[in-house]
Parts: C-alpha cells; structure tokens; sequence
C-alpha cells in the first residue's frame, strides 16, 4: 500500500481535484484505491457526489479517541474506490486535540489496520500547514504538491518543503516528494517559461505528466464525478491518466506477500551476542509485556516499549547462552511470538515461542 498525500497550504492550486481524479485514473488501471477527504471543506467528497451536510461519520471519527475504525467509516463509490468523507466538524478538531500526546500521528494509526487491501491511499489536504497537513505527511510515503502555473507562483513553496523535512527528520522515514503542474494555459508563453523555471528548479521532481487548464474540471466536480466518468478521454482525464501511469511505473507497489517476509524479518527476537531484542508488531495494544525463564515469567520484568509510529513494541534483555522459553502478554493475554517459528512445550503444558543464543 502507498500512502500519497496532495498538499500545498496555497489555496485553489488543484489540490482536490487532483486528489479526486488520481484517484479514479489509478482505478482505471486496475487498482484498489481509498481517498481520505481531510480537509474541513469536504470538497473531494461534494466532487465525488457526497452530501457533507448528511453524514453523521466522517474522517474526524477516526481522529478522536476512542476511534471509529476506517472501515466502518469509508462510503464507497465504484468497486475499486472508496471514499472517507469529511466536513465542517473536522475544523474545530486542532483545538480539542490541543495538548494531548501523539495528536500527528492520528491519521497513520487510523490507517494502519484498514480492514481490506488497498493498493492507494490518497490524502487530499487543506490549504494550510497545520495539524491536519502534519498528519497526512506523517502518514505519507509520498507527497505530491501541486502548483497552478497559471498564478506563475511558487510563494510558500520552500516553508512547504521545509515542513516535510521536519516530519522527515522526525519520523525517521523518507517522503518521496514531487511536485505536479497544474491548470497549464500550453498557448501561454509566460506559462511554458514558468514550467521551464520548475523543472529547473525540481528537476526529476517533477512530474513530466503536466494537467492543462480545462473548464470539464469544474463541470465534472460540480456534477460530483470524476472527469473520467463526466468526460471520458477528454484532454483533461488524459492528463490525469498519464499522471497515474506515472506514479504507477515510478513507485511500484511493494507487494503484501514481500512486505511480509520483509516483516518476519524485521520481528520476533534477534540475538546479538549475549543481549537479545523482542520486538512485536500490536500498532493496537495498550501494553505488551515479555514473559520468560530469563525474567522468572515475571510479566511486570519484561515491560515493553512502544513505537508511536510503526506500532512495534521492543524490549532488550540479557540472557544467557541456551534456549529460552518466552511469550508476550498482550493486554494481558499471554500469546506465542507470532514472528516466531520455533517453539517448545512448557512445564506447564503450553506451547511457548523458543529463542536460541549462543553458538546452539
Ligand atoms: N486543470 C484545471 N483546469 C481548470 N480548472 C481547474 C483545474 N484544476 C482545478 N480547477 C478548478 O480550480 C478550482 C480550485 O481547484 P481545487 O479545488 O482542486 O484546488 P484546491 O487546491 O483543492 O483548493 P483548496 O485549497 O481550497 O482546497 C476549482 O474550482 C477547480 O474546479
Ligand atoms: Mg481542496
């Protein structure tokens, strides 16, 4: 799953529309794709033909504690797309959020267990740099900034940037960023050098995809559809396909299947030297504990830690060289590694997860 965010705090640059018709285009080639309104305007929900007025659950459900989980808050709109709606409740959410701990990482969490296999997610933000836009580009493995080339204007470009290097730094993890003219009048000579000003400046990092000015954009959102479905091939929905066969071909899919070989790798205990570290993938739990003949089975021993990111729960112990029974307790329920293959049966009779230390 890749996890796209459309943001530029600089108001009316095509962000939603460009939100709403990727969406549909990645569709068109075959993907599953679910987009996540977080803007207050709800207005990739009106393009799309939902009333914001009418819903009683929206994206902020699943913001607020305790949460809605995603999937009981999506409203789908072909077989392939689903949509997480918002409206004007969402504005209020920064303030009443004031103060409480891991308040930008709401958005990832609430994505991290969606219920069903999506190949995008994509965010459409507000106009602004705040709390919501953090959230989004906290989420986010990529991020595309849209700029109208038609206002010749890069203003508040470079605080843009320097905010995902923030969230960058922060989290630890890269955000492949590009950045996609928009609403491009081609008969222009000011608007082809301003494009020639962006792709020196961004180089690859643009998109060699370029979205043409055309009055179906405004049609089509007003009929709440997208220009694929409102005016088929028109030059506009061609843009929009070829901007989505682009990020299709430029960011291939990591695979569910690799990912989780990836995962198995990345959990369960890996020894070094005499210390070993248990690490547990439960993005939900409340508190996981390590329980093992190295602690005396002694749960409140094997206090685990939280990643607020990943979710991943990490504990590092010293133990010494031999085989070592072990469990987590999840919540209080006592479980095996499930990282884990190796296991052994206990004095007590149950099953427990098994690490090896030393040269066994
Ligand atoms: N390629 C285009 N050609 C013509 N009109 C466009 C194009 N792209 C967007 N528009 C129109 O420009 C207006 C602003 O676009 P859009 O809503 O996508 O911007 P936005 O960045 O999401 O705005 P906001 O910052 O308010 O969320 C809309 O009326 C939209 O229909
Ligand atoms: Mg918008």
């Amino acid at each position: 799953m890749n996890t796209v965010c459309v943001t530029n705090q600089k108001g009316g640059c095509g962000k939603t529309t460009t939100a709403v018709n990727l969406s549909w285009s990645l569709t068109e080639l075959g993907k599953t794709v679910l987009l996540v309104d977080l803007d207050p305007q709800g207005h990739a929900s009106l393009a799309l033909g939902f009333d914001t007025d009418l819903l009683d659950r929206t994206v902020r459900d699943s913001l607020v504690r305790p949460p809605l989980a995603v999937s009981d808050l999506f409203l789908p709109f072909s077989d392939k797309l689903d949509v997480v709606p918002a409206n004007i409740s969402l504005a209020s959410l920064e303030q009443e959020l004031a103060g409480e701990p891991e308040r930008e990482l709401r958005l990832r969490q609430a994505l991290a267990d969606l219920g069903r296999p999506y190949d995008y997610v994509i965010v459409d933000c507000p106009p602004s740099l705040g709390f919501l836009t953090i959230n989004a580009l906290v989420a986010a493995d990529e991020a595309i900034i849209p700029v109208e080339t038609s206002s010749f204007s890069v203003h508040g470009l470079e605080r843009l940037l320097e905010t995902i290097e923030m969230v960058e730094r922060n989290t630890g993890r890269r955000i492949l960023v590009r950045v996609l003219a928009t609403d491009f009048h081609g008969q222009t000579r000011y608007a082809r050098e301003f494009l020639e000003s962006l792709s020196e400046r961004f180089g690859e990092q643009l998109f060699e995809t370029v979205i043409h000015h055309s009055v179906v954009a405004k049609d089509a959102a007003a009929r709440g559809l997208p220009v694929g479905r409102a005016h088929r091939h028109s030059k506009l929905d061609n843009d929009y396909m070829a901007l989505s066969t682009e990020i299709v071909e430029s960011a291939p899919v990591v695979e569910v299947e690799n990912l989780r070989k990836w995962e198995e790798k990345l959990f369960g205990p890996s020894v070094r030297g005499e210390e070993v570290i248990f690490r547990l993938h439960a993005p939900g739990a409340r508190k996981v504990q390590l329980a093992g003949r190295f602690n005396d089975w002694d749960p409140q021993q094997g206090e685990m830690k939280r990643d607020p990111i990943s979710g991943v729960w990490t504990i590092r112990v010293r133990v010494a060289k031999g085989s070592h029974q072990y469990r987590y307790i999840v919540d209080g329920e006592w479980i095996e590694d499930p990282a884990n293959e190796v296991h052994e049966y206990g004095e007590t009779g149950f099953r427990n997860s098994v690490v090896l230390v030393g040269d066994q």
